[in-house]
């Protein structure tokens, strides 16, 4: 007889129950990692082996960032990614994953414009994308609230926004004076006002994003933010030497795959000059004697 399965109240068990795998992320359980001063370990992802990978390593949520826009689409900046792009990444993504939350980034221009257009690129990430939650750049509070109201869980960006570029005349980092500092604070408890399961605080002095992290109840999770962040979310190809062009100071490399693929590389073309591959072992064999000239038979 079939073994019984675990309740839940809708739908089927869950797979990862069935196959004892350690319990999914939920958008409650950041909160609860941060009461409980666990360290919430996230990294992007743009598809599915690289999801797989990242999964199994145990890490706890997945930014479909549209930093896919720099690292693999060999853009300048995040600006010129669209939605469907996000939607068809966070797609791979999804497939890939048992366990981390599933984050799609908002690429530029699709929050901007009303409450309402906000709200059906939200869906079509969390409903084409399978995305559990989305992330905005910004201060944009009426936007949070909007996503809230709508049973859309929302990340708010603050500190460096890549996505305005422009608008900053570069990369700038935030929160260097007291005023600005303060600035921040204030936004980030807005954030949490609002609704927000967490803050990305990028590109700010250590000792301003510790005490935000202090005094918010929400978690912050830190890229260039230092070490007093509740989690740390970093680029993949930062971390794994894929990034082509620098890599920013706040980003560890643990890894240098672009060497070792390079390296692969020339080896490969190494053996197809030589004849050294393929050989007899990738071959597959008749199912008759067949001799050379068999088309003369
Ligand atoms: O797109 C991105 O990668 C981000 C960072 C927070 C990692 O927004």
């Amino acid at each position: 007889m079939d073994k019984p399965k675990s309740p839940t109240v809708y739908g089927p068990t869950s797979d990862a129950a069935e196959r004892q795998l350690p319990s999914k992320v939920t958008v409650p359980g950041l909160l609860q990692r941060k009461a409980k001063g666990q360290k919430i370990l996230c990294l992007t992802a743009y598809d599915y082996p690289t999801a797989r990978l990242i999964d199994e390593a145990g890490f706890d949520l997945i930014l479909v960032g549209d930093s896919m826009a720099n690292v693999v689409l060999g853009h300048a900046s995040t600006l010129k990614i669209s939605l469907d792009q996000i939607i068809s990444a966070t797609r791979a993504v999804k497939r890939a994953v048992d366990r981390p939350l599933v984050v799609a980034d908002m690429p530029f221009g699709t929050y901007h414009v009303s409450n309402e257009v906000t709200i059906s690129n939200a869906l079509r990430l969390v409903r084409e994308g399978g995305a559990q939650a989305v992330k905005i750049e910004g201060p944009r509070f009426e936007r949070i609230d909007a996503l809230v109201e709508a049973d859309i869980p929302v990340i708010a960006h603050l500190g460096l926004l890549p996505q305005s570029i422009n608008a900053r005349g570069g990369f700038k980092i935030q929160g260097k004076t007291i005023d600005a500092a303060k600035q921040l604070l204030e936004d980030a408890l807005t954030a949490q006002e609002c609704g927000a399961t967490a803050v990305v605080l990028e590109g700010v002095p250590e000792v301003v994003a510790t005490r935000i992290s202090q005094r918010l109840i929400i978690p912050t999770i830190g890229i260039g933010a230092g070490g007093g962040c509740d989690g740390q979310i970093l680029v993949f190809h930062d971390v794994v030497g894929l990034t082509t062009g620098p890599v920013p100071k706040f980003a560890k490399r643990y890894a240098h795959l672009a060497d070792e693929i390079s390296n692969a590389l020339g080896k490969l073309k190494d053996d197809l000059r030589s004849g050294e591959f393929p050989t007899a072992e990738h071959c597959y064999p008749a199912s008759e004697e067949i001799p050379a000239d068999w088309d003369s038979l």
